[in-house]
């Protein structure tokens, strides 16, 4: 009789919920995504997020379940992210998830949605992917780690200002692009000549394993705009130029991106990479983490493209901490805060 996990994630702006089977199984992976409430505002609304979740979580369990076959009988256990995200969007799953701790008398097990990013890694592989270096790259975090385990990482660089996805959402909007910026940037780059326009690629070769992409943003609208005060108008935007500055600027996150993964491969001295998170999904940046890591001789565990933004399925890291004990009890609070 297989065993099943229920995970839930309400941390930013989906409600989700998956049901994993204890040998990794997704059986379902539900994600109500709350984009279009949020679009006209050009960024998550953390009330109106709360509201959505409230109205979406019941329906979205509802369905993980019946997609997955079973019954909340059938549950051996229930995770659920409680750091780090909005605190009322967390409060919203946590809540959920105590309340059927409690009814149905089995483990909650509070999941770290960062680390979750980089379990996603390990659903696709098949077998024990760690120790590794962790990268994720998301809308909210650009953080590194040194992965000793399932469930033991140690964040050891991150940005110090924008994180990588949030750059692409800040090129598209600057390039009259939709939000999320990243799948628009990146169809628009295809087309487009990665060496047409110099963008900065800050830290590139300092000893140091941190990023910053907010002087990069800023070097894309002074091309697309003219700098102030100067005299010189920019060129008319073409179809041509759209793709030559998307393949620019999408090189010049990934060069960033790769440079400091093989610093932390370096300094760590271990032999693969996992890589999780919205930004992970991006085809140009997995083609190019895919040549370094042959040229390096390292494994490279990608996330799956469906785990990669914000789902529960992710979540089936609740296995590996229900196996070490790490539950619970049922006054355990949530830990907003933007960085681990
Ligand atoms: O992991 P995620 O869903 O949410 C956070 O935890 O933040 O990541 C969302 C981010 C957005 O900034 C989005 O633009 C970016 O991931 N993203 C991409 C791609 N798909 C999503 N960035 C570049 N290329 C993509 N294909
Ligand atoms: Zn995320």
């Amino acid at each position: 009789m297989p065993e099943y996990l229920l995970a839930i994630e309400s941390s930013c702006d989906e409600t989700a919920a998956a049901v994993i089977t204890r040998d990794l199984t997704v059986l379902s992976n539900v994600v109500a995504s709350q984009a279009e409430l949020h679009e006209r505002f050009g960024g998550v609304v953390p009330e109106i997020a709360s509201r959505a979740h409230v109205e979406r979580i019941l329906p979205v369990i509802d369905e993980a379940l019946t997609t997955a076959g079973i019954t909340p009988a059938d549950l051996k256990a229930i995770a659920v992210v409680t750091e780090p995200g909005l605190v009322g969007s967390l409060l919203v799953g946590l809540t959920a998830a105590k309340t059927l701790a409690m009814v149905l008398d089995i483990p909650l097990v509070p999941v770290n949605h960062v680390e979750a990013h980089l379990y996603a890694c390990r659903l696709g592989a098949g077998r024990d992917i760690f120790p590794a270096v962790g990268l994720v790259v998301s809308g909210g975090h650009t953080n590194l780690y040194d992965c000793q385990s399932a469930v033991d990482y140690r964040m050891i660089g991150a940005t110090i200002d924008d994180a990588a996805g949030e750059a692409f959402d800040k090129a598209a909007a600057i390039l009259g692009l939709p939000y999320p910026g990243g799948p628009n940037v990146e169809r628009t780059a295809r087309t487009g000549n990665e060496t047409a326009y110099r963008l900065p690629r800050t830290f590139l070769k300092e000893d140091r394993l941190e990023f910053s992409f907010s002087g990069l943003k800023t070097a894309l609208l002074y091309e697309v705009q003219g700098q102030p005060g100067a005299h010189r108008t920019p060129p008319a935007m073409t179809p041509q130029r759209l793709a030559d500055l998307c393949a620019s600027f999408q090189a010049a996150v990934v060069d960033v991106l790769i440079a400091k993964l093989e610093l932390a491969l370096t300094r760590t001295r271990h032999r693969a990479i996992c890589l999780g998170g919205g930004v992970a999904a991006n085809g140009y940046f997995r083609d190019r983490v895919e040549a370094m890591a042959r040229r390096r001789k390292v494994e490279l565990f990608i996330s799956p493209r469906e785990f990669c933004t914000d789902n529960a399925g992710m979540g089936a890291v609740g296995w590996e901490l229900l196996d070490r004990g790490r539950t619970a009890e049922l006054d355990v609070d949530v830990k907003p805060g933007l960085i681990r």
